[in-house]
């Protein structure tokens, strides 16, 4: 691994900046007595790209607790997939500095592809160590030639956690019915925002610090199934009232999220969903 002066050197823009709080979330969390991802890897990762990162300083309250739940999630979905279908392809996109095939360490014969933008996963290879059957790729998603680096003929298992309200819904549908058309069966599971959060996360504090937006939101992301024949849509699951952020938050952020679930369209703002063909 590389000195810290070199990952300095790599400059994240707009985007995939946006993936630092959400490791951040995740190392938080893994200092917790008792914690929801436990994520030994993104308290390491955090440590190497802010030095002067004190995480014992924060409490509970302060820890992006929806990010982690949302981790949860989609890795308990994802562990269930590879159980029934240990021959599988994963296809983990937007992957940031996230450790998920590190968390889930699938077996020998899963193989797993990590992509994001270049300068990503520059930045995964100086943090991360690699591992067996596993893939960094260096492209926009939007790219479609990544897809034709992937074997074909196996099951496959799409997750993009925090991706796709980056995507315009164009994007969104040529990558689902891309994955889709190149393999024989699969799930596909990512996390949505309504078109609420959509339209007014131009106000997002954090999201305009870094220059970004969302740019695709749905208030029935069911109906995605209607993209593609082969796609059926299984379910979802509501972050802003998940019984883990409920059983695991301070009392204090449970009111606050009893509070806000109460104003319409708050408790769905935010969900990930979960397709199967
Ligand atoms: C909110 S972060 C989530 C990172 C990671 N999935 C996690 O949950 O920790 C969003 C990620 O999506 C990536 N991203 C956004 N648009 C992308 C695109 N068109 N192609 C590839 N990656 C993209 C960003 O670079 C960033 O790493």
């Amino acid at each position: 691994m590389s000195s810290l002066a070199d990952v300095r050197d790599i400059e994240l823009v707009g985007a995939q900046q946006t993936l630092s709080p959400v490791l951040k979330a995740k190392a938080l969390d893994n200092l917790l007595p008792d914690p929801i991802l436990g994520d030994e890897y993104a308290d390491r990762a955090m440590r190497r790209l802010d030095p002067d990162y004190d995480s014992r300083r924060f409490g509970t309250s302060q820890i992006g607790l929806v990010a982690v739940v949302r981790a949860k999630a989609h890795d308990d979905w994802a562990r269930s997939f590879l159980a029934e279908h240990p021959n599988a392809v994963v296809l983990h996109l937007g992957c940031g500095l996230d450790s998920r095939a590190y968390r889930i360490d699938p077996p020998a014969t899963v193989d797993w592809y990590d992509l994001d933008y270049p300068s990503v996963i520059e930045l995964r290879q100086q943090i991360l160590p690699p591992r067996e059957h596993y893939t960094l790729i260096g492209s926009s998603v939007t790219d479609s030639a990544w897809l034709d680096r992937i074997p074909r003929g196996r099951p496959v298992l799409m997750i993009a956690e925090g991706l796709a309200p980056y995507l315009t819904s164009a994007e969104l549908r040529q990558l689902l019915t891309g994955v889709v058309d190149a393999f024989p069966t699969g799930q596909i599971q990512f996390d949505t925002v309504s078109v609420w959060a959509w339209r007014t996360s131009k106000w997002d504090p954090t999201l305009r610090r870094y220059g970004t937006q969302f740019h695709c939101g749905f208030d029935h992301p069911a109906a995605l199934a209607d993209w593609h024949p082969r796609l059926d849509y299984v379910d979802e699951a509501p972050m802003n009232d998940s019984p883990i952020l409920m059983a695991k938050a301070p009392a204090n952020i449970r009111r606050l999220y009893r509070l806000l679930n109460l104003v319409p369209g708050m408790k769905r703002s935010t969900r990930i969903v979960r397709f199967r063909f």
